[in-house]
């Protein structure tokens, strides 16, 4: 079943641009408009909706913090994002015009489950986004979209986080079209950048050798730090997470604006950094990124810089390059998470780990 792969994780991260396409399969109507896969939200409630917030564990988390910058920018609703092991106990402000929505791959995380469960009492309504066909996060839900990663068999999310995100996106693009804050030549125009998406993830994945190379090399480093900003944000600390449960190195996800605000300090010799950097675009994100690959290069750090092709300013600057193909800012997390799944899979294969089933770990988990 592992399809001659050594783990159902390597199998999973390369079944990834046939999970993405599947999951943006059969997404409008005859009217050519975005459709959820259930729904008993009326429109004029989903009209009134003023608040979104996004609950869930781990993994799943990250795809909602990636999924918060687009929403907001093309729905202009607000949107938080929070831990679901966090939410009932504090208290949080929910009424009918909140929309909840739950992320999750198994469907059955209590965490997450509880969470909805008190959402509901409050009056919310709640969209769970979901792998698992009949479980119990989407059967307590008002309305659902599928993710169509297939089953994922590894500890370690990795098709279910990129399918997520794509799914959050759709839901964006469903709320912005449906409160008329997008014009449908904007909404056809991120969709067809979703659709090339396949083939950007799998040209990452044709082109790993400095990845591969990065794992031997750091296979006895004691600890690695993950920098991104805006969606690249999330990603750091996905590749943190993944070599904490993978390879049991202690690793961190930092915003790379914090850097001057701490995580600096922690800047030594040879310390392996991972900094994502966004693509050139309008903003000055791109060039304050590299002002910071430049910070910690000068203190010593060993900087693996992930840069869209044709990014020719961060090259001096990269101890290791590993180059993305050129996407949106928004769409980048698709790309950018893959080389950094592969590292830690790699490197807990080269350490002698069960990367399938990491010390500690279940796949599901169904207690608080
Ligand atoms: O099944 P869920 O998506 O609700 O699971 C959430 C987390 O437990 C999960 O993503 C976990 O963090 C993974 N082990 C990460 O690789």
């Amino acid at each position: 079943e592992k399809d001659g792969y050594d783990w159902f994780m390597r199998k999973e991260i390369f079944e990834q641009p046939g999970a993405v396409a599947a999951t943006l399969l059969d997404r409008l109507n005859e009217q050519g408009r975005i459709k959820l896969d259930e729904s008993t939200i009326s429109p004029g409630d989903l009209r009134e909706i003023n608040k979104v917030i996004i609950i869930a564990c781990g993994t799943a988390n990250y795809a909602g913090l990636v999924a918060k910058y687009a929403i907001e920018h093309w729905t202009r609703i607000s949107c938080e994002v929070e831990l679901a092991s966090e939410f009932r106990y504090r208290d949080p402000i929910v009424d009918s015009r909140t929309l909840v929505v739950a992320i999750s791959q198994s469907g059955e995380t209590m965490d997450t489950l509880m969470a909805i469960r008190h959402a509901r009492e409050q009056g919310a309504r709640v969209l769970a986004i979901c792998n698992t066909n009949g479980s119990t996060i989407p059967r307590e839900s008002d309305a659902v979209i599928y993710t169509h990663a297939g089953p994922e068999i590894g500890v370690a999310s990795t098709k279910g986080f990129l399918t997520q995100v794509v799914a959050c996106y759709l839901l964006g693009l469903y709320l912005a079209q449906e409160r008329g804050t997008l014009f449908g030549d904007e909404i056809a125009n991120v969709l067809e950048d979703l659709r090339a998406t396949p083939d950007a993830i799998a040209k990452v994945l044709n082109d790993l050798g400095a990845v591969m190379k990065l794992a031997s090399d750091l296979v006895d480093v004691p600890s690695v730090l993950f920098l991104g900003r805006h969606a690249g944000y999330p990603v750091a600390l996905e590749g943190a997470l993944k070599l904490k449960e993978l390879a049991y190195i202690h690793a961190e996800g930092f915003a790379a604006g914090e850097l001057k605000h701490g995580p600096i300090a922690l800047i030594e010799q040879d310390l392996p950094v991972f900094v994502v950097v966004p693509p050139k675009g309008r903003d000055q994100l791109h060039d304050k990124v590299i002002s910071n690959v430049q910070e910690i290069r000068a203190r010593g750090a060993r900087t693996i810089v992930l840069a869209e092709e044709g990014d020719t300013e961060v090259i001096g600057y990269a101890d290791t390059l590993i180059t993305l193909p050129k996407v949106s800012t928004l769409l980048q997390p698709l790309v950018a998470t893959v080389p950094l799944q592969v590292f830690a899979c790699e490197l807990a294969t080269l350490k002698g780990h069960d990367v399938d089933q990491p010390r500690n770990l279940a796949k599901s988990v169904t207690v608080e």
